[in-house]
C-alpha cells in the first residue's frame, strides 16, 4: 500500500493553502492534496479583491472600525487588528511573487493601485485585478508552488479523515494529529499521509445550499473532518448570502460583484424604483446582510422572482474595461449590461464560522492548523465585510505556517507501522449511485427552503428533523460502501448542515447574517458570544 510522509501536509489548494505551501517550502518537505484539479477552489471564483489600507485617506483604524461594525459586535478585536495591520506586508509579498493588480493610471509605481469600494467600507481600499482577482491570484500562486522542488501536489486526492490519537488507540480528545487518510480518487484506494504538521484549508461550504456562488468543490470537507476528529467549530449559523447573482436559468448563480455597486450600480425593482434607500443610508452599498434581506423582502412583497441592477448611466467603455468578465458572461446570456438592467437574486456565498483557531492558526488538536474560509479566526464576527476574506487567508496562513515551522524542528513523524491501514473490509460497491445525488439535492433544498436568509424556529426544527434522518441514512450507507469522492462529499455536507442548523437554533436573537422572525432583536445581554460546538459534548 502507498505510504507517504512529509513535514507539512496541506489539504486544499485555494489562496490559503497555496500561500501556506509556498512559505512551508522554505522550512521542509510539503505535500499538498486537492480533491480535483489544483486550480479548483473558491479563490478562483473571487471577483472583488483584497481589502487593504493603502491610500493616504485611509487608516488602519477606519478599516478596523468598518470590519467590527459589519461584524455586529461579534468580531474578535485582536484578530481584526492583526489582519488589518499585517495586510499590507502580505500584499507586498504577493507582488514579489508576480501577482498583478489593476493600477489607477499608467505609472511605474507598483503600489499605485486602482482601489475599488464595496459595501460597508468607508474608503476605497479594494485591491483587485479587474473583476478576475481570484483567478489572477490562483494562477500566479499555483505557478509558484509548481516551481518548488520540495512541494508535491497530489491532484484528485481527497482527505477522508485526519489521523489522530484515536487511530493510535489513545483515547485522548482532542489529542494530536499525525496526518490524514487520503483517497486516491482515480485508483479508489485509501492510503496514509504521515505528517509532522497538517493544515486544513479546504475553503467554504456554499454547496450546502441549492443556490450558491461557490464551485462544486465547496462542500465543507475540512470543517466536517476536523469536527469529527474532536476540534471545536464556531459560529456556523452565520452564512453570508451574496445579494447579487445573475438570475438566469443557465447562469448557475454567477456572481455579479459588489464592486459593480461600488462603481455606481443601483438596485431597482421591476418598475425602476431604487428601493435600497428605504433600508439603509448607504443605499445599494449597504452591508451585505442588509441588502440580501432587503432584496428577499422586495421579492416577497412584489412576488417577482428577482430584482435588477442598473449600471446603464456609466460610460460604456469604462464598464467594459473594469468588468470584462461580468460583461462577457452576461452578454453570453443575452444581457448587455451597458444598456440593459441585470436581473439578480441572492445566493449563499461565504461561511463566517469554521474550525476554531488561535492567532497562529492552531486548532484544538495539536499539530493541526486551519486557515482560510475553513477556519474561524474571529475576524468576521456575525457578518464578513466584503473582500476581507482573501486578506484573512493571506495573514493567517502566514502566521500558521511560521508557527508550524517551529514544530517541525522537534516533531517526529510516527512510523508507518504505528498507524493502522485504512480498513474497508466488509464494504461493497453500490449499484444505485443515483441515490447519492438524490440525497445531495434533498439536503441542498432543505437548507435553502428552511435555513436561508430569513429563519424561524419552526423552519429550523423542520430542517433538523429532515437532516437527522438523512444523516443516519448516509452514515449507514458510508459504513457499508466502498468510498468515492461523491460519498465523502455527501457525508461532509450533511454534517455541515447539522452544524449550521444546530448553531442557528441555539442563537435566540437576530444578529448580522442570522435573522430569525422568532427572535428578531439583537440581544447583547445573553448572545454577544460565539456559538461553539464540539463532538460528544454537544
Ligand atoms: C464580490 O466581488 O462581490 C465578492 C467579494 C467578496 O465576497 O469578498
Amino acid at each position: 500500500m502507498n505510504d507517504n510522509h512529509c513535514d507539512f501536509l496541506v489539504i486544499g489548494s485555494g489562496i490559503a493553502g497555496l500561500c501556506y505551501a509556498i512559505h512551508a517550502a522554505e522550512f521542509g518537505s510539503v505535500i499538498m492534496i486537492t480533491k480535483k484539479q489544483d486550480s479548483d477552489s473558491n479563490t478562483n471564483y473571487a471577483q472583488g479583491g483584497i481589502a487593504c489600507v493603502l491610500s493616504e485617506n485611509d487608516s488602519f483604524e477606519k478599516h478596523i472600525e468598518d470590519t467590527i461594525t459589519a461584524g455586529s459586535e461579534l468580531c474578535n478585536p485582536e484578530s481584526v487588528r492583526i489582519v488589518v495591520e499585517e495586510g499590507p506586508a502580505r500584499l507586498k509579498e504577493l507582488l514579489q511573487w508576480g501577482v498583478s493588480f489593476s493600477k489607477s493610471r499608467s505609472t511605474d509605481n507598483p503600489y499605485d493601485f486602482h482601489l475599488g469600494k464595496e459595501g460597508g467600507h468607508s474608503e476605497n481600499r479594494i485591491v483587485h485585478a479587474k473583476d478576475l482577482t481570484g483567478k489572477e491570484l490562483e494562477d500566479t500562486l499555483l505557478r509558484r508552488v509548481r516551481s518548488l522542488n520540495n512541494v508535491a501536489i497530489y491532484e484528485n486526492h481527497f482527505a477522508v479523515e485526519l489521523i489522530t490519537d484515536h487511530h493510535l488507540k489513545k483515547e485522548s480528545l482532542p489529542g494530536t494529529c499525525y496526518g490524514a487518510y487520503v483517497l486516491d480518487c482515480v485508483e479508489r484506494s485509501v492510503f496514509k499521509v504521515r505528517a509532522k504538521t497538517t493544515c486544513v484549508s479546504t475553503g467554504g461550504a456554499g454547496r450546502v445550499y441549492l443556490h450558491t456562488t461557490n464551485p462544486a468543490i465547496a462542500t465543507g470537507d475540512g470543517v466536517a473532518m476536523a469536527y469529527r476528529a474532536g476540534a471545536r467549530v464556531a459560529n456556523m449559523e452565520f452564512i453570508q448570502f451574496h445579494p447579487t447573482t445573475l438570475y438566469h436559468p443557465d447562469a448557475d448563480s454567477f456572481l455579479i460583484s459588489e464592486a459593480l455597486r461600488g462603481y455606481g450600480a443601483v438596485l431597482r425593482d421591476r418598475s425602476g424604483n431604487a428601493f435600497m434607500d428605504k433600508y439603509h443610508k448607504s443605499g445599494s452599498l449597504a452591508p451585505r446582510d442588509i441588502v440580501a434581506r432587503a432584496i428577499d423582502n422586495e421579492m416577497k412583497i412584489s412576488g417577482e422572482p428577482c430584482v435588477f441592477l442598473d449600471i446603464r448611466d456609466k460610460p460604456e467603455q469604462e464598464t467594459k474595461q473594469q468588468f470584462p468578465n461580468i460583461f462577457k458572461r452576461c452578454l453570453k446570456h443575452g444581457i448587455d449590461i451597458t444598456k440593459e438592467l441585470i436581473p439578480v437574486v441572492p445566493a449563499a456565498h461565504y461561511i463566517c464560522g469554521g474550525i476554531v483557531v488561535n492567532h497562529t492558526g492552531n486548532t484544538d488538536i495539536a499539530n493541526l492548523y486551519a486557515c482560510g474560509e475553513t477556519a474561524y479566526t474571529g475576524v468576521h464576527g456575525a457578518n464578513r465585510l466584503a473582500s476581507n476574506s482573501l486578506l484573512e487567508a493571506l495573514v493567517f496562513s502566514y502566521r500558521a505556517v511560521h508557527d508550524a515551522a517551529i514544530k517541525v524542528t522537534t516533531n517526529t513523524v510516527p512510523k508507518a507501522c504505528q498507524i493502522p491501514d485504512w480498513d474497508d473490509s466488509g464494504t461493497h460497491d453500490f449499484e444505485e449511485w443515483i441515490l447519492l445525488s438524490h440525497n445531495f439535492n434533498e439536503i441542498r433544498s432543505v437548507m435553502w427552503d428552511y435555513v436561508g436568509i430569513v429563519r424561524s424556529d419552526l423552519r429550523l426544527h423542520r430542517a433538523l428533523r429532515r437532516i437527522d434522518l438523512l444523516e443516519k441514512e448516509i452514515e449507514n450507507f458510508y459504513k457499508k460502501t466502498r468510498i468515492t469522492p461523491q460519498l465523502l462529499e455527501l457525508r461532509n455536507i450533511v454534517t455541515i448542515s447539522r452544524l449550521i442548523i444546530t448553531s442557528a437554533l441555539r442563537r435566540k436573537e437576530s444578529r448580522g447574517l442570522h435573522y430569525t422572525t422568532d427572535h428578531s432583536k439583537l440581544n447583547n445581554r445573553y448572545w454577544r458570544k460565539d456559538t461553539v460546538l464540539r463532538k460528544k459534548s454537544e
